[in-house]
């Protein structure tokens, strides 16, 4: 297992340590989700967790926990989630995030605005000063509509290009029918909260990847003298 895996999986099972029996979970999207979800399908198995209902975040988390055998109930037949458990790209010291890595933030940031407490499980590569300096945030678009948000996020200062599919000749297609525009601002994200309102507001936009002021928790995994172990940093500001 490499290293970074190593971050993902410790991290990953010390999310699992925060469910408890009875609880209905938002069931996140990505590579340390997904190393999430397999942690609790082992619990609910050896019977330490009992009665957990899972919300998918996304086609990944909906086909993982079904071959699994998690119970899932779906979106929309729930009014209150007690637990939603995501990865993220970026996190920023005042626990802001990027997400969307996997197209899949529409339904991530539904399900993370309906749960009690939202927590993020990262390995410590994710951990930024200022957010979208590197990592592009991805913006879901209506498929007829991407020229035109692109030429209006190119009167923000922003750079955009069409995420692309690999084995699929074409644009990625969202669980949702959609197209993901990844956009880089020339001096990254100073206000996410401004941003994330004014991509919003674009006609033709769907949801971007920015995360404000909903992280509850954030896990994050780090190899210490060689031994993978998980801290919670504190929310600065
Ligand atoms: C998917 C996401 C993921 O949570 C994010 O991309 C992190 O993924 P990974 O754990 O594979 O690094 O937002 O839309």
């Amino acid at each position: 297992m490499d290293s970074q895996t190593q971050m993902k999986q410790i991290v990953a099972d010390a999310a699992i340590q925060e469910v408890k029996s009875d609880m209905i979970l938002g069931l996140g999207s990505g590579s340390t989700a997904a190393l999430m979800i397999k942690s609790l399908a082992e619990e609910i198995r050896s019977g330490k967790l009992k009665n957990i209902r899972g919300v998918a975040t996304s086609f990944q988390s909906e086909v993982l926990a079904l071959e699994l055998d998690i119970p899932l109930i779906d979106l929309a037949s729930v009014s209150q989630i007690d637990l939603a458990i995501d990865g993220a790209d970026e996190v920023d010291p005042g626990f802001q995030l990027i997400k969307g890595g996997g197209a899949c933030h529409v339904r991530e940031k539904l399900v993370a605005s309906k749960a009690d407490e939202f927590l993020i499980v990262i390995d410590e590569t994710k951990l930024v000063q200022k957010l979208n300096k590197s990592f592009p945030l991805p913006v879901e678009v209506l498929p007829n509509s991407w020229k035109l948000v692109q030429d209006v996020i190119s009167e923000m200062n922003g750079s955009s290009h069409l995420r692309m599919a690999t084995k699929k000749a074409g644009p990625i297609v969202t669980d949702q029918g959609n197209l993901i525009l990844d956009v880089l601002f020339n001096d990254g994200i100073n206000n996410p909260k401004d941003v994330e309102m004014s991509i919003n507001n674009i006609p033709g936009v769907l949801e971007n990847g920015l995360f404000v002021d909903i992280t509850d928790k954030v896990l994050v995994g780090k190899i210490e003298n060689n031994i993978p172990v998980v801290y919670s940093p504190s929310k600065v500001g």
